[in-house]
């Protein structure tokens, strides 16, 4: 049956693409027959990227007593010659299990097929392409899949939205290399959204890098769905996460908790990385929280302590890119240095060696904003009229530019085009003393404030029934 139901769902997939633009690439009654009798569905097996592209993370949930966890990879379709990644098990605090392995060794330009054993018990064959130094992403955020008691069936119905602007996002740009999401995949943080998350088989095919968003630090569970190379988690990381960085192609990618105002911990974890990666042309920065947006009034006073803490951060590093979400208004700021807009950026921009950062916001996938009145901020140098829309944004990412277009998800069509392009000597501006002392002290009222606001998640997630102690909380 599960054989059968995948034949169905792979021609379903071959089929979208002669389906109109804006139609449900796949069915509402098929989805709903995958979801029930797809053994994988409920493990949400979800491939992640690895440190560089030698590698690939993966993680799944697995049932209480099973013994072991392994993935299988090969070079060929029929798993001939297949080598064994032998994974960890980590208990999760409803008493079940969290399976997380690492494959190594993968060499650039290739396509590998992996099946993932929980115990014995094998998943269908999936498979993934590597890349050389050029490569394309779905950038989105907000998923915001959804598991709410008055309508059982809405985070199913969520994913499948989910699943038909990827299947869109893969048409589009002819097939991609990364998702890229700027957290709240889930609304409660809780395992029945994640693993209807990536529940379609297009998305096992694609390295699926997620920030921690504030509503999936609602539940306990973003813990143990994701695997991250090169998580730092300082002593007052978030319980569901720390930073984690990876590389890929000319790229730095900085991956970062801005639920957790500890900017000390961020600004060493940030200046670490850098140097374990001196050749890295650009640095793109992903967190959660839109920090020049400015759309929503009553958010305005956390937002300036967003902006004090992380513009120095962003500043001293010259991050040429950051990814942001929360807001759920799609933006392009301007070029941004120290607060301020040092270089305009219109639609269908083309910006040489920017002289700071360019900050995007993209809009939510599954709960868009009204058509209420709102104004961007100063330093938003592209935005849209009709938040309502469902937009996503796929990036060229070369070694001498980064390439941004913006989609509307019902007609098809791009709406904004950003290049960023740099030359080899091209430098950001000094960053000046007295700005560092700046941020030292920002970071340090952030610790302070990390510190109690993780003890209020403590009680948040225990009075929710997640068994934890105040030791996983503060355990670094
Ligand atoms: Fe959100
Ligand atoms: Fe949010």
């Amino acid at each position: 049956m599960k054989r059968s139901v995948a034949i169905i769902l792979s021609v379903l997939l071959l089929l979208a693409c002669a389906v109109p633009v804006g139609a449900a690439v796949i069915p509402q009654n098929e989805w709903n027959v995958y979801f029930t009798e797809n053994a994988d569905v409920p493990k949400g097996v979800i491939l992640q990227p690895g440190s560089d592209e030698s590698e690939r993370n993966l993680s799944w949930y697995m049932p209480e007593g099973t013994e072991s966890c392994c993935v299988l990879l090969s070079e060929n379709a029929d798993m001939s010659g297949a080598e064994t990644f032998d994974g960890r098990i980590a208990e999760t605090p409803q008493g079940d299990l969290a399976a997380f392995v690492t494959l190594t060794g993968l060499a650039e330009n290739n396509t590998y097929y992996y099946t993932c054993l929980t115990g014995e018990e094998q998943s269908e064959v999936w498979s993934f392409s590597t890349v050389g130094d050029s490569f394309t992403a779905l950038y989105t955020t907000d998923i915001h899949i959804s598991e709410e008691e008055d309508d059982p069936e809405c985070y199913k119905n969520q994913a499948l939205t989910f699943t038909n602007v990827l299947d869109q996002a893969i048409e589009k740009s002819g097939g991609l290399d990364l998702i890229l999401s700027a957290g709240d995949q889930g609304s409660s943080g809780l395992r029945k959204e994640y693993t209807a998350l990536v529940a379609a088989a297009s998305v096992k095919g694609v390295p699926f890098a997620t920030a921690l968003g504030n509503h999936d630090r609602k539940g306990a569970d973003f813990r143990y769905f994701t695997n991250l190379p090169n998580e730092t988690r300082s002593a007052l990381a978030s319980y569901q996460c720390g930073d984690w960085w990876f590389v890929k192609g000319s790229v730095l990618f900085l991956v970062m908790d801005s639920n957790n105002a500890d900017g000390a911990a961020h600004s060493a974890f940030i200046k670490k990385a850098i140097r374990q990666n001196p050749d890295a042309k650009w640095r793109v920065l992903m967190m959660h929280h839109d920090l020049w947006g400015q759309t929503m009034p009553k958010r305005e006073d956390e937002n300036k302590l967003l902006r004090l803490l992380w513009s120095p951060i962003i500043d001293e590093n010259g991050i040429d890119l950051a990814l942001l979400g929360h807001s759920h208004y799609w933006s392009v700021s301007n070029v941004v240095y120290n607060r301020e807009t040092v270089q305009t950026v219109e639609k269908d921009a083309v910006i040489e060696n920017a002289q700071g950062t360019v900050y995007l916001v993209s809009g939510s996938i599954n709960r868009p904003r009204g058509a209420t009145e709102f104004t961007y901020g100063p330093n938003i140098g592209v935005g849209v009229e009709d938040p309502s829309r469902v937009v996503y944004n796929i990036i060229d990412f070369t070694p001498d530019a980064v390439k941004v277009t913006a989609y509307d998800y019902e007609t098809g069509e791009t709406f904004n085009t950003l290049t960023l392009t740099k030359t080899g000597d091209a430098e950001k501006p000094a960053f000046s003393p007295l700005r560092a002392v700046g941020r030292w002290f920002t970071g340090l009222i952030g610790k302070i404030y990390a510190f109690f606001n993780n003890l209020d998640n403590y009680f948040d997630l225990r009075k929710k029934g997640f068994d934890i102690s105040l030791g996983d909380v503060y355990k670094s």
